[in-house]
């Protein structure tokens, strides 16, 4: 099986970027020559990764990251989307750490030299222990500090970049990791959820004043996820519970940057649920981006609940990934329209996509069939996106290689490339061969 998409899809054109993307923490490796972060200490704690592992290693990308720019080059990719561990290349005083702002610049040398471009996030998910121990995303003051680090890296980086992220997913960082507590850091409290999120795009704003400044010529922006909300039936109890919950978890953090204010639910949070927002705040969070990233993964449905508003329910019957999210491509088409006609937006990166499979090694090759479908599913949902007028510029698999997946620790694999973590091998998959192969054969 291979990919393929209908001969004018302007996704056959080089103008479209195709990429593959992973996360600092999720890869790297080398925890000793960073500051510890959250994701440290989380891991620390019993019974929050399923199999009891950590970061210390995952791919060892730190050490092997020669080896891995010869396996993105191998791909014929146009782009690598990484992030920097703040950890890494600031120090607890703030100053720059060089050694680590090193690691990052040969690799981007090296990426540029192969005419790979660089697309970076400045912060996805690791963040040092020392700010958490402050408050964390709790303290308002960590926007600040994010800005100053924004400030430093940039001015470091020079040239290199093609483009900066802010942030990955500010939702994954307040809600799992404040709100409910099964990301880091870990706490579970329903007002922590809206008062992190809202300093998190504080953050975000902050940081693009001076990422505009110091790198006006890459294109600047954020990365945000979205699990379209389908109700449960047409009625219209279940309608007005999946629109409270699409408001709580996806247009909570597109709307008040794009439209400089919170979804109307805000009205009916008690006070102490709502979010600190200051004067001025909603005009930092809501200035001009160059693209919008987008990571699409699942969908969701939901039925009416009196006492909870709503509720997710398990589509029982339907096709799942191996981390159990519902294989629905439908929605991607469906989101990416809808945004489109609900904000004046910006360019479109799908700056992740894929899916969790239980894949094996047997003879040095990895028959992932089913992971190939999925991305021959999502790139024409995508494409039927593009056809319907939606802007999308470029697309990031996610991900480039197995790696350390969160509070599932290393039991999912969601990479295009195998890795056998004892002997830190890569394998491409056969998704990833099928991905490089239409990568490949575009000819304009
Ligand atoms: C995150 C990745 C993660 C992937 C699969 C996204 O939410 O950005 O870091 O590995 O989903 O769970």
């Amino acid at each position: 099986m291979k990919i393929s998409l209908p001969e004018n899809s302007k996704m056959h054109s080089k103008s479209f970027t195709f990429g593959v993307a992973t996360a600092s923490f999720q890869i790297e490796g080398a925890a000793d020559s960073r500051l510890p972060c959250i994701w440290d200490t989380f891991c620390a704690t019993p019974d929050k990764i399923r199999d009891g592992s950590d970061g210390k290693q995952a791919c060892e990308h730190v050490a092997l990251w020669k080896e891995d720019v010869n396996l993105i080059e191998s791909l014929g990719v146009d782009a690598y989307r990484l992030s920097l561990s703040w950890g890494r290349v600031i120090n607890q005083d703030g100053s720059l750490n060089q050694d680590g702002v090193n690691f990052y610049i040969n690799l981007m040398d090296e990426l540029n030299r192969r005419n790979i471009k660089v697309y970076v996030t400045l912060y996805h998910w690791d963040l040092p222990q020392h700010i958490e121990d402050e408050g964390g995303w709790l303290n308002r003051n960590t926007a600040y500090l994010f800005q100053d680090y924004a400030d430093k890296i940039t001015k470091a980086l020079g040239d290199r970049v093609y483009s900066y992220a802010t942030l990955n997913e500010p939702f994954c960082s307040s809600y799992l990791g404040y709100e409910i507590g099964i990301h880091a850091p870990g706490l579970a409290t329903k007002a922590f959820g809206r008062k992190s999120a809202h300093h998190l795009l504080l953050a975000h704003g902050l940081a693009m004043q001076v990422i505009q400044k110091n790198s006006p010529q890459s294109l600047n922006g954020i990365v945000l996820n979205f699990t379209p909300c389908y109700p449960l039936t047409q009625s219209a109890e279940d309608k007005k519970a999946t629109q409270i919950a699409d408001d709580y978890f996806n247009q909570w953090y597109i709307k008040p940057i794009m439209d400089g204010e919170y979804p109307a639910i805000i009205n009916d949070f008690d006070t102490g649920d709502k979010p600190d927002i200051e004067p001025g705040d909603m005009a930092i969070i809501s200035q001009p981006i160059d693209f919008l990233g987008i990571n699409f993964y699942t969908r969701a449905v939901y039925q009416a609940c009196s006492d909870n508003q709503f509720v997710q329910i398990d589509m029982k019957d339907a096709p799942k990934t191996d981390i159990g999210w519902e294989i629905y491509p439908e929605a991607f088409t469906d989101l990416l329209t809808s945004l489109n006609n609900t904000y004046s937006l910006p360019p479109i990166y799908i700056t992740e996509n894929g899916a969790a499979i239980d894949d094996h090694i047997e003879d040095n090759a990895v028959n992932d069939i089913d992971r190939l479908e999925y991305y021959q599913a999502h790139l024409n949902a995508v494409n039927n996106a593009i056809e319907q007028g939606v802007k999308v510029d470029g697309y990031f698999a996610w991900s480039l290689m197995d790696n350390f997946e969160w509070a599932e620790g290393y039991l999912k694999r969601f990479g295009i490339v195998y890795v056998d973590y004892q002997i830190q091998k890569r394998t491409i998959k056969r998704s990833g061969l099928a991905y490089r192969d239409f990568i490949n054969q575009r000819i304009d």
